[in-house]
C-alpha cells in the first residue's frame, strides 16, 4: 500500500488580501493563520462576501495573498515555479467547486482520468480505476456519455471522482452542493466523507448549509477578515 503524506499539514500564515473595487479598497482577509491537518474535516462558514472563496483560492494556490504564505509539508506553495505548482496541485490537492467545470468535449470517464494521465499514469490502468469508481457511485452506465447529458447531482459526483483520482492529501470544496437539492447534496457530501476515510484526506469545505457544515469535525467562521 502506498503510504502518502500521512502527517501533512496545510498551513496558512498571516494571510492578507485586499481587492480594489473602483476607488475603494476592500480588505477581505486580515491576517489569517491556521493549520489544517490531513485526515481532519473543516468547514468554513460566513456570510456571502466574507471571503470564503478568496481564502479557498489562496489555500489552493490558485490565487496569491498580498501578504502571507501557504505551506504544505514545509513546501512554500508561492515559491514554486508554475510547472512545479501544477504538478504539485495535480497530485496533492483536489478541488470541487459549485459549478463542476467538467470538460464538456470529454466523456465522463475521460474527465475522471485526466489527473492520472497528467501525472503520467498508464491510460489502461487509469480507465480501470475510473470504471471501478464509477461503479461505486452507480454511474458506470454513463461512463461514455458527455457531462452535459448528466443531471447536476451526477455531474457533481463525477467532478468529485476527478478531484480524488490521484488520492490527494487535501480536498478543497467551495459550495460543492450549492446547486443541488437536498438528496443530491447529501449523496455528494457522503461521497466526500467516504473518500476522506479511505485516503486519510483532509477536507476543507465552504458551505451555507448546516446539514453540510455540521458534518465536518471543525467549523470555522470567517468574519471581518479573521478566521475563528
Ligand atoms: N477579483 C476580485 N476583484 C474585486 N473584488 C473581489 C474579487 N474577488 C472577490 N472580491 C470581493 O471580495 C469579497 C469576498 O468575496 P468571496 O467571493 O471570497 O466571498 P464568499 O465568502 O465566497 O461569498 P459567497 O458566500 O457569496 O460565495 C466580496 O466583497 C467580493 O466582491
Ligand atoms: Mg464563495
Amino acid at each position: 500500500m502506498e503510504q502518502k503524506n500521512l502527517y501533512t499539514k496545510l498551513i496558512a500564515q498571516d494571510l492578507h488580501k485586499t481587492f480594489i473595487q473602483g476607488d475603494k479598497k476592500l480588505l477581505v482577509l486580515n491576517g489569517i493563520s491556521f493549520e489544517f491537518e490531513q485526515n481532519k474535516s473543516y468547514a468554513i462558514v460566513g456570510v456571502s462576501g466574507s471571503g470564503k472563496s478568496t481564502l479557498m483560492h489562496i489555500l489552493g494556490s490558485l490565487d496569491k495573498p498580498d501578504i502571507g504564505e501557504v505551506l504544505f509539508s514545509n513546501k512554500n506553495l508561492f515559491k514554486l515555479k508554475e510547472f512545479e505548482k501544477e504538478k504539485f496541485l495535480n497530485t496533492n490537492m483536489g478541488f470541487v467547486f459549485q459549478f463542476h467545470y467538467l470538460i464538456k468535449e470529454l466523456s465522463v470517464i475521460e474527465n475522471i482520468i485526466l489527473p492520472g494521465i497528467i501525472k503520467g499514469e498508464n491510460k489502461k490502468s487509469c480507465l480501470e480505476k475510473a470504471e471501478a469508481l464509477l461503479q461505486e457511485v452507480d454511474l458506470k452506465d454513463k461512463m461514455h456519455d458527455y457531462p452535459t447529458t448528466l443531471s447536476g447531482g451526477q455531474q457533481q459526483r463525477v467532478s468529485i471522482l476527478r478531484a480524488i483520482f490521484n488520492k490527494p492529501s487535501f480536498l478543497l470544496a467551495d459550495e460543492p452542493t450549492g446547486n443541488l437539492d437536498e438528496n443530491n447534496a447529501q449523496s455528494v457530501i457522503n461521497l466526500i466523507l467516504k473518500y476522506k476515510k479511505e485516503f486519510n484526506m483532509g477536507i476543507i469545505i465552504c458551505s451555507h448549509d448546516p446539514e453540510i457544515y455540521n458534518k465536518m469535525e471543525t467549523v470555522l467562521k470567517l468574519h471581518e477578515g479573521k478566521l475563528g
